[in-house]
C-alpha cells in the first residue's frame, strides 16, 4: 500500500508540477486592460520562461505598468504584438520629461516614431514669443525649450541634452500620450506575428527566441503550444491526465490490498 501511495503522489505531484511550469497564461490587470503575454510577462502572475527578460509589467492598481529604471513607471495603454506597438501615458502628463531622461538604449526597446535630434534647452530668461516653452518642465525663473540642434544657444540658456526624439514640443500636441510608442526587436521574430506566427523561446532553457508556425512546422514546438492562448486546453487535458492517473492508480492499488487481504485471510482459514 506504501508503494501505491507513493505511485499516487509522486504522478499527481509531477504531472501538476510540469501542468503549473509550463502554462502560460495571457492576463490583464484589469477587465479592459491589454492582453500581456510573451515576450511580456507579470512578475509573480506568469512563469520567468513566459517573459523575456526587460519585458516585465507589473499591475497597479488594475492599471498596467511599465517600469524605467531611467525614468520610472510609465502606464501602458496598449500592447500591439503585430505591430510590436507599446503605447505608453506618462503618470506625469509630461512626455518632455519622459523624453529627456528615459534612455531607451540600455533597454529592448526604441521608439516607434523617426526620430531626429533636438536639443533641450534650460534657460533663465524667457527667448522669443515664436518658441514655445515645455509648460510642465517651466517655471517663473526656469524656461525649458526643445530647438534644432543647430539652434545657436543664447547668453541666457544651458544646454541640458541633445537627444534623438520623436518631435519637438508642441503645445497644440495636447494629449501627452501622443509619441510615446515603443517598439521592440527580438532576435529571430521580425514580423513574427504579422506573418501569422507567435514569437516564443526556441528552448526552455536558453533565451533564444524564435518564429515557429504551427502550418509549417512538422516538428509543431512544444513551446510554443504552451507559451499560446493553447496553453490553457494543455492546463485542461493534464489536468485530465492527472485526475485519470490518480483514478486508476487507486483502483490498482485497492485491487492489489484486496488480494493481499484476501491471502492473508485465506492463510488464515488454514
Ligand atoms: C480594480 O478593479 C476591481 C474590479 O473591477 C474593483 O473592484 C477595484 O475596486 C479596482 N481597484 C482599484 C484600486 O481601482
Ligand atoms: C543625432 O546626433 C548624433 C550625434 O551627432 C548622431 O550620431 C545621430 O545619428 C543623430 N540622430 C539622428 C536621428 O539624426
Ligand atoms: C533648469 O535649471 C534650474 C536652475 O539650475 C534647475 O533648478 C532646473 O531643475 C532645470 N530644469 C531642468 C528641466 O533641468
Amino acid at each position: 500500500m506504501d508503494a501505491c501511495m507513493f505511485y499516487i503522489l509522486f504522478f499527481s505531484m509531477f504531472l501538476t508540477i510540469k501542468a503549473l511550469e509550463s502554462n502560460c497564461p495571457t492576463v490583464k490587470c484589469s477587465h479592459d486592460g491589454p492582453d500581456i503575454r510573451f515576450p511580456f510577462r507579470v512578475a509573480g502572475r506568469q512563469p520567468q520562461h513566459c517573459g523575456q527578460p526587460g519585458f516585465d509589467l507589473v499591475c497597479k492598481e488594475n492599471t498596467t505598468m511599465i517600469d524605467f529604471p531611467s525614468y520610472g513607471p510609465l502606464v501602458v495603454i496598449s500592447i500591439s504584438y503585430d505591430f510590436r506597438k507599446l503605447s505608453l501615458l506618462d503618470p506625469k502628463n509630461c512626455v518632455h520629461e519622459v523624453f529627456l531622461n528615459l534612455n531607451p538604449s540600455g533597454t529592448p526597446f526604441r521608439y516607434y516614431y523617426l526620430l531626429k535630434n533636438f536639443t533641450y534647452l534650460n534657460c533663465s530668461t524667457r527667448l522669443s514669443p515664436s518658441l514655445n516653452e515645455v509648460s510642465c518642465l517651466s517655471d517663473s525663473r526656469n524656461h525649458v525649450y526643445t530647438v534644432e540642434s543647430s539652434f545657436h544657444l543664447p547668453f541666457s540658456c544651458r544646454q541640458l541634452k541633445t537627444i534623438p526624439i520623436p518631435f519637438s514640443y508642441s503645445p497644440y500636441l495636447a494629449d501627452n500620450s501622443f509619441g510615446l510608442g515603443l517598439t521592440w526587436s527580438l532576435p529571430g521574430c521580425e514580423d513574427c506575428e504579422s506573418r501569422g506566427g507567435s514569437c516564443v523561446f526556441q528552448s526552455k532553457e536558453g533565451l533564444k527566441t524564435g518564429c515557429p508556425r504551427i502550418a509549417q512546422d512538422k516538428g509543431f514546438s512544444v513551446v510554443h503550444l504552451l507559451s499560446s492562448g493553447t496553453g490553457s486546453m494543455i492546463l485542461i487535458i493534464l489536468v485530465f491526465i492527472f485526475v485519470m492517473t490518480t483514478m486508476i492508480s487507486i483502483k490498482v492499488c485497492f485491487r492489489q490490498k484486496l488480494k493481499v487481504d484476501k491471502a492473508a485471510e485465506n492463510e488464515n482459514l488454514l
